[in-house]
């Protein structure tokens, strides 16, 4: 037994102490509120992000994987795919697929107030830079204390006070292309995209909404609200990722200044369960040197429903209590 829990304990934490060997001192997490709701941790160690409500009731600021309210989003790959949609470059190499987050060094700005599109945020951002191919990601972080709409393309979403985005750049990605020496591109070899793909967990399975729930015809108000108008005619895929929680992702992106609508007929972003996790692909057209991308995320608070429920156990004692002396 005792030889068992020792076996469990090396299982358990011998991959994780291999996997952060190349962020060394760099192995942080930092985290950052917004005065009035959300809370977030980034890892300067794989560039996870989680958010929480803080828990009211017992003022517990809770990341902990018990939290089942808690939301990670990981950045899992990156990957170079041909106009057809499959990948590009040699199969070992990290110029043109990238997988390798888990010991890839982020560093931090401090968290700022800020504005965005007129309305009041806290802001940080984290910067990576991808060695092998001389790329760089950065995510912009904006945890809002105002509310307005925020119009991305030909879309636009109502953002409140709590919600948050966690915009994606990437600039200097070096596609294979016709002419290229680089040893790591295949005879033939030509990128027309980049496929990164993000993993979510969150209390539920993603839910796409339709465009009427996204209008706020289903009577809840305090979510993302997508309004069409004449200059705004598109809305932004939204999915109900559980525990009253939802992420706006566009299907425009921006790419060396001009926004675009992602490749593949709307079929990106992509939502893709694959040995239990939650992924979504989103699909960038090659850039010369940027590409500028705007999802948007709500956290659910733990809400009073929840709440009844926890204290069903205790309110059915007292009624079979008052039941035993009444009978
Ligand atoms: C984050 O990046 C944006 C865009 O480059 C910049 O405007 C902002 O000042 C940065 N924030 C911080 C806290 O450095
Ligand atoms: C890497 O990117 C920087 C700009 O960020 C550029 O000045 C430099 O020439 C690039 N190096 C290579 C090898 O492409
Ligand atoms: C967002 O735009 C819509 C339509 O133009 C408007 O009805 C709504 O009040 C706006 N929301 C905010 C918070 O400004
Ligand atoms: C937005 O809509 C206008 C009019 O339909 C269209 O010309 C333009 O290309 C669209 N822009 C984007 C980024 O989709
Ligand atoms: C590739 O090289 C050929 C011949 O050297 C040239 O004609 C062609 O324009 C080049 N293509 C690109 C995309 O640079």
């Amino acid at each position: 037994m005792f030889f068992l829990s020792q076996l469990v304990f090396i299982a358990a934490f011998f991959p994780s102490s291999l996997r952060c060997r190349f962020c060394g001192q760099n192995d942080v997490s930092r985290q950052f509120e917004a005065t009035n709701g959300v809370v977030c941790k980034a890892l300067g160690c794989s560039g996870k992000i989680m958010c929480v409500h803080p828990n009211y009731k017992r003022g517990k600021i809770d990341f902990s994987d018990d939290n089942k309210d808690r939301i990670l989003i990981e950045f899992d790959s990156l990957q170079e795919q041909n106009k057809y949609g499959n990948p590009v470059g040699k199969e070992r190499g990290k110029r043109h697929s990238f997988r390798e987050f888990s010991e890839q060094r982020f560093e931090f700005t401090p968290q700022t107030t800020a504005s965005y599109q007129g309305i009041r945020a806290k802001n940080f951002n984290f910067t990576s830079t991808l060695h092998a191919n001389n790329a760089s990601l950065r995510i912009m972080v904006y945890m809002f204390e105002g509310h307005g709409n925020i119009t991305f393309g030909n879309e636009t979403t109502e953002m409140r006070e709590g919600m948050l985005k966690f915009n994606i750049e990437i600039k200097n990605w070096q596609f294979c292309g016709k002419n290229d020496t680089d040893e790591e591109c295949n005879a033939g070899d030509e990128g027309e995209f980049i496929d990164l793909t993000l993993v979510i967990k969150s209390k539920g399975k993603p839910k796409q909404k339709s465009e009427n729930e996204q209008r706020g015809k289903d009577g809840k108000r305090r979510h993302p609200r997508c309004f069409r108008t004449i200059r705004h005619k598109k809305c932004p895929k939204q999915f109900d990722i559980g525990g009253d929680s939802e992420i706006v992702l566009s299907s425009q992106v921006m790419v060396d200044d001009e926004i675009r609508d992602m490749p593949g007929n709307g079929d990106y972003p992509k939502f893709k369960e694959t040995a239990n996790k939650q992924k979504f692909i989103l699909r960038f057209p090659k850039a010369a040197n940027r590409i500028f991308y705007d999802p948007g995320l709500e956290v659910g608070e733990a809400d009073a429903g929840a709440l009844a429920l926890k204290n069903l156990p205790h309110l059915s004692l007292a009624l079979l209590v008052l039941r035993f002396i009444l009978f």
